[in-house]
């Protein structure tokens, strides 16, 4: 389903060692009995979803799609990365049907809140709030607002235009949405916000775009499948966790996730947040970064061909698209470009992948290519169930617990002084 090819050759990573070692991290953790296992709820979330919890998430989504013109999600890092990486991988780049999808909470900036204010104002509007610990600050802080914005302008409405995200039990935005009669979902104990795409924190936001996710739910339920059942040698995402386990040893410090197509910009920033909160920790860890090309090689090309060898490329390629155009041959040929008539804008990148690749690989960067066959529903699905289970046997190959967050807090507690919060 992936394809995953290197530069280099593999033959040598699958020692007898490297198999058993690989072996038992995949029986601890199926088992959940490995680092982090309170939080492995992930691993089998697409294939034992509840179809009563899918059919609420539809209605609801529906629900919002017909009292609305604008969702706001306000949420941050696995709060809203996950939706925002399958919405802006599926939809069309201009003209978007449908409900649009905005965010918030994701930064502090009062001029995008207060821009968002005014321009929410012209459509009718459905809230969807989310925070797994439901005391983070910058969605809190958003929250307020919103809150207090839908309250003025709808009054008693306002409480069915807001939809509740959160733990079961506990948590400030619990409290509140007790008390205000929102609709609510539940985030999974089990499942920590970076692994949650495919419980309703992703898939409510996800489905209101007009994504269907049951499709999305399919392409995770065949990845949990085969990437359970294959073999070390075939399993994509065992490859690519020793792959780069192996680079990082040979000092290979920072992986540069590379893509032709705009459209993977949030899958991108998805994968940053997911291997970076995941294996950054205890002094250890690959820097996760991320190109977009062909716009990128007039910006950090020169780094990555000539710089600092530390690091290694993952290209992500699409192999078929629905909408391409071709290059046509022009009456004057004063642009010179006619030596590209009848070639496709897609084959166009194909070619520059392939010059690029061999270029980056001249100097000295080893690349790893994943080929996705499509970017539509099934598969956005499938590729990031692939890149949460190739994290965590990464993580646990890295012998660092890939399900915490501990470095989080510092930034945190400094701030909060600095704001003088009670307690500290
Ligand atoms: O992956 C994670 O656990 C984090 O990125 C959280 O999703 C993020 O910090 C937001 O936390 P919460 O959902 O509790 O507001």
């Amino acid at each position: 389903m992936i394809q995953l090819s290197y530069s280099d050759g593999e033959s040598d990573l699958l020692s007898v060692e490297t198999i058993q070692q690989i072996e038992d991290i995949k029986t601890k953790m199926y088992r959940k009995e490995s680092a982090g296992s309170d939080f492995l709820g992930w691993l089998d979330f697409p294939s034992s979803f509840d179809p009563h919890l899918l059919q609420d998430i539809q209605q609801t989504a529906d629900t919002i799609k017909k009292q609305s013109d604008v969702l706001v999600v306000i949420g941050i890092g696995g709060s809203y990365l996950g939706a925002r990486a399958v919405i802006e991988a599926l939809q069309p780049y201009f003209q978007k049907a449908g409900v649009e999808v905005l965010y918030a909470g994701h930064q502090v900036s009062g001029a995008y809140l207060k821009e968002l204010l005014e321009y929410i104002d012209q459509k009718d509007v459905s809230i969807n709030v989310i925070s797994k610990s439901g005391t983070t600050t910058e969605p809190a802080v958003a929250f307020r607002f919103l809150q207090q914005y839908m309250e003025k302008r709808y009054g008693d409405e306002a409480s069915s235009r807001i939809f509740a995200t959160t733990d079961e039990n506990k948590g400030a935005l619990l409290t509140v949405a007790r008390e205000k009669g929102y609709k609510r979902f539940v985030v999974p104990d089990d499942v920590g916000g970076r692994y949650s795409v495919f419980t309703p924190v992703g898939l409510l936001p996800i489905a209101v775009a007009g994504i269907n996710i049951n499709n999305v739910l399919h392409g995770a339920q065949t990845a949990e499948k085969e990437l359970y059942e294959l073999d070390v040698e075939y399993n994509p995402a065992i490859r690519y966790a020793l792959l780069r386990n192996h680079l990082y040893e040979a000092g290979k410090t920072n992986e540069i996730f590379a893509s032709f197509e705009p459209k993977l910009h949030y899958i991108q920033e998805w994968w940053k947040q997911l291997f970076g909160e995941s294996e950054g920790k205890d002094g250890k860890g690959i820097l996760p970064l991320s190109v977009s090309y062909t716009t990128d090689l007039h910006s950090l090309g020169q780094y990555i061909q000539d710089g600092k060898r530390n690091l290694f490329e993952t290209f992500l390629n699409v192999e078929e698209v629905d909408e391409d155009l071709e290059m046509f041959e022009a009456d004057s040929d004063e642009d010179q470009l006619n030596y590209l008539a009848g070639l496709s804008l897609h084959e166009f990148n194909k070619k520059a992948y392939e010059g690029t690749a061999q270029a980056h690989q001249d100097g000295s960067v080893p690349i790893i290519t994943l080929t996705l066959p499509k970017l539509d529903d099934y598969h956005v699905g499938y590729l990031l169930y692939f890149y949460m289970l190739s994290c965590a046997y990464s993580g646990y190959m890295l012998d660092v617990n890939p399900f915490d967050q501990p470095g989080v807090e510092a930034y945190k507690k400094n701030i909060f002084k600095l704001l003088k919060k009670p307690g500290y």
